[in-house]
């Protein structure tokens, strides 16, 4: 397995089989102050209800689960079911979950916990609402942050022609999140759709002893499932969000280019599009961003499989 880094992090979701993932890594090697909820792939009743799941199915019953945004800053909110079954997890026989949520104020708990914590890193795996409604309504969060890593955006899209699913959702939100001037890496399409979860590396999942496992291998089959079903060219789902925590815990895994990235927030065809600037001229914009472009795919699929055994008895 490769070096990996601990840091203070809370982790802002919408479980979503992806989400899921990134809890158990998360949980396994970060310091996993919380995790916060928005709305995205499910309602936010779905969302929350979701990570308490996990959380209960990790045994995490010290780590905060706090609900957000139900929707997002401008735009409507509208769902992904078409990927993650109406539920936001479906595939797997899953448990009650059998704890409420912490608060129903998840910016509070992030402002709160960045300044009781200087250095936390925020990793959004789903629309940036919290994230962005947090850094707008605390002028002293941006420089309090390790930094943001987030997964979104690419070259290319998944929920438009232009637009990946967590950008489109919440554009607005996004724009806020990329201007916040501080450290920021974006792990988006190009980079997840290296990242597949292949029958092969859902094998080695299923192999894993426990309920946790089993149960994990079934999300990952339900997620392929819908994406190899309504894909030319992909043999298993990206497992996008792990890639923002991944890229906290194991950064030698992943390679990175500097640019400069904006949200685009009124295009017709092309709002949510993330526009990066790969100009190779010298007088291009300073750069905001670390883009994630490649990834040891194998490698990065041991730390997701090590991380569910660490969990698995
Ligand atoms: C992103 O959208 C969601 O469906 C996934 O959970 C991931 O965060 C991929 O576009
Ligand atoms: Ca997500």
């Amino acid at each position: 397995m490769s070096e990996s880094t601990r840091l203070p992090i809370i982790l802002d979701c919408d479980p979503g089989h992806d989400d899921a993932i990134a809890i158990v890594v998360a949980a396994a090697h970060a310091d996993l102050l919380g995790i916060t909820t928005v709305a995205g792939n499910a309602p936010l009743e779905l969302t929350t209800r979701n990570a308490l799941i996990v959380t209960d199915l990790l045994g995490l019953t010290e780590t905060p689960v706090h609900s957000g945004a139900s929707r997002p800053l401008v735009a409507e909110a509208k769902h992904a079911d078409y990927v993650h079954g109406e539920s936001g997890i479906d595939g797997a026989d899953l448990p009650e979950p059998t704890r409420a949520v912490t608060s129903a104020d998840a910016v509070e708990f992030i402002i709160e916990t960045c300044r009781a914590t200087e250095g936390t890193w925020l990793v959004a795996t789903g629309p940036m609402t919290n994230v962005a409604l947090a850094l707008r309504s605390a002028n002293d969060l941006a420089g309090r942050l390790g930094g943001i890593s987030l997964m979104g955006g690419g070259s290319f899209g998944n929920r438009t022609a232009a637009a990946e699913f967590n950008m489109w959702a919440d554009p607005e939100a996004a724009a806020i999140v990329f201007d916040f001037g501080g450290p920021l890496i974006m792990s988006g399409l190009d980079l997840t759709h290296q990242f597949q979860a292949t029958p092969e590396r859902i094998d080695l999942v299923r192999a894993l002893p426990g309920r946790l496992a089993g149960v994990l291998a079934d999300l990952f089959v339900f997620f392929s499932g819908t994406y190899v079903q309504r894909s030319d060219n992909l043999t298993g789902a990206p497992v996008h969000d792990p890639c923002a925590v991944l890229a906290l815990t194991h950064p030698r895994l992943f390679e990175r280019r500097h640019r400069r990235v904006q949200v685009e927030t009124s295009g017709a065809l092309t709002r949510g599009m993330t526009l990066i600037d790969e100009r190779g001229l010298r007088e291009r914009p300073d750069p905001n961003c670390a883009v994630q472009v490649g990834l040891d795919a194998d490698a990065a699929f041991d730390v997701v499989v090590q991380a569910i055994a660490s969990f698995s008895h």
